[in-house]
């Protein structure tokens, strides 16, 4: 585990490996646990692997009331600059994923490819935002439990509750570990993402798109859209997996972004 001082916030990650670099951004309300398997595979297929807890989350405090996607991503730049990397390749999931819009809006040049899991480029209507609010509110008032009972349904599959207890113990660690105010700070922070959807065009890195079959936060319906978008992009489909797909099938998830990375990296 290493830190960064960031404007006012002590950044927590990991950096394993050598090689290309990959950054992976976890999603909301986690934190870098959610990609240790991940973190494993890729260090030994050779890659750097750098995941951070993004701020608020994990052992990354928060630094105030909103936790904006825009400022994450800074935090994400900060610590290429930091470790000395150029150019990298970003994998972001769901919340992480928003986070690597809001990297590419500002820093284009700096990626090398793209993944994009179980996320998408829209901003939240009206509704959303308000249930934004909402989860904010519960977090702060009833605290992570509340938080944790209200999520699960949603992130990972009716098969994967059944079969894989520990997957499902595993995620009401992650958002038990985590603070109501980190938690809340992210999820006004959410709320005040802007559309992304008009930079899919322009994406000119190699970009690669994943969602659960079963996704029903992300569902491959708007993933499969806004991939034939990304020129080029390629996507594939996780099967069996829900909204959580790395910690649902991570063998399928690893094949997925294996071969991507490789020709990403030659
Ligand atoms: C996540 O997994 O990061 C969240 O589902 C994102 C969201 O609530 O939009």
């Amino acid at each position: 585990m290493n830190r960064l001082n960031f404007r006012g916030i002590e950044i927590v990650y990991d950096d394993q490996g050598q090689g290309v670099s990959i950054i992976l951004l976890h999603g909301f309300p986690f934190d870098r646990s959610m990609w240790r398997e991940q973190i494993d595979f890729l260090s030994a297929c050779g890659y750097r692997v750098i995941a951070p807890d993004l701020r608020g989350l994990g052992e990354t405090k928060a630094s105030g009331e909103i936790s904006a996607m825009e400022d994450m991503a800074r935090d994400v730049a900060a610590l290429m600059d930091e470790l000395k990397v150029e150019r990298a390749v970003i994998c972001g999931l769901s919340m992480g994923g928003y986070v690597a819009f809001a990297f590419l809006r500002k820093y284009p040049q700096r990626l090398k490819g793209l993944i994009l899991a179980d996320t998408r480029p829209g901003a939240d209507n009206d509704e959303a935002k308000a249930n934004r609010e909402k989860v904010a509110r519960i977090a702060e008032t009833e605290g992570t439990g509340a938080i944790a009972d209200l999520q699960i349904p949603n992130l990972i599959t009716e098969e994967t509750r059944r079969h894989h207890l520990e997957v499902e113990a595993f995620i009401r660690r992650m958002i038990d570990a985590a603070t109501p105010q980190g938690i809340a700070a992210a999820s006004r922070g959410m709320a005040l993402r802007p559309d992304s959807t008009d930079m899919l065009a322009n994406i000119h890195c190699p970009t690669l798109v994943i969602v659960g079959e079963h996704d029903v936060l992300t569902p491959p319906s708007v993933a499969q859209d806004y991939a034939a978008k990304i020129p080029g992009a390629q996507y594939i489909v996780i099967p069996s997996a829900g909204h959580l797909s790395n910690l649902e099938q991570p063998e399928s998830f690893h094949q997925a972004i294996s071969g991507f990375l490789y020709s990403v990296s030659w």
